[in-house]
């Protein structure tokens, strides 16, 4: 694609702004060259200022999300876009989450601008996995691994039961909890179906990928190979 519909399909501003920038010297080959508004050179190569641009449209990024915002363009209140850089609001294609946090869940959210990697991950066919870290009001009875591993609850005004989902008691008030689908508000409605109540909720690992140690409020891209671990967690 050429340099300066590249640059305004990331974010940076429109195509006149870019052959601006471009002629002013400010976007350059990695080894300082300069670069024509036309040239056709890899994404890799390029600089900005210096730096090497924004991950391109075939990045998976991961977001350690804090507690409070909502996973929406449109909430009148802090979103995950708050965390990302400005200029990504305004790339084509858009930058998704893939699957959503609710507003009061905390851990992590993968972003990307690749339909068919967002698809494929959220497909039921591909069965990820995501793992939930879960504090409760009242301490666990015992009874709650069994009853999630059945595949027979049912959820509130759902048609279906849920799939099996794998609970791990930590302590009487903490659990792990592993789900292999993605219901509305999931793990908070199967603790209330159980007459439980989730004080707090953090997503650690989605497939193969874990948050590690990604500090609260940060992003950063995904590895190619960690990216393909999501689909095949090894
Ligand atoms: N289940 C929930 O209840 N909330 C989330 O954010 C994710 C899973």
């Amino acid at each position: 694609m050429k340099l300066v519909k590249h640059l305004a399909n990331l974010g940076y501003g429109s195509r006149k702004e870019m052959m601006a920038l471009i002629r002013n010297g400010r976007v350059a080959a990695a080894d300082g060259s300069p670069l024509d508004f036309d040239s056709t050179i890899a994404h890799r190569e390029i600089r900005f200022d210096g730096a090497p641009l924004d991950p391109d449209a075939s990045a998976v990024l991961m977001l350690n999300k804090p507690l409070g915002y909502t996973c929406s363009t449109k909430d009148p209140g802090r979103i995950v876009y708050d965390l990302l850089p400005m200029r990504f609001r305004f790339r084509k294609p858009p930058v998704s989450p893939i699957g959503r946090l609710d507003r009061d869940t905390t851990g992590l959210l993968l972003f990307t601008a690749d339909g068919a990697f967002l698809h494929r991950v959220i497909s039921p066919k591909s069965n990820v996995p995501k793992v939930y870290e879960v504090t409760l009001a009242r301490p666990l009875k015992g009874d709650e691994g069994a009853i999630f591993a059945a595949g027979t609850l049912m959820l509130e005004s759902e048609k279906k039961p849920l799939l099996p989902a794998e609970l791990e008691e930590l302590d009487p008030h903490h659990a792990r909890l592993t789900l292999h689908e993605g219901r509305y508000h999931q793990v908070r409605r199967m603790f209330a179906a159980i007459g439980n109540h989730v004080e707090a909720l953090h997503r650690a690992a989605v497939g193969g990928v874990a948050l590690g140690d990604l500090p609260e409020g940060k992003w950063r891209e995904l590895t190619p190979d960690e990216a393909e671990s999501v689909i095949k967690p090894s």
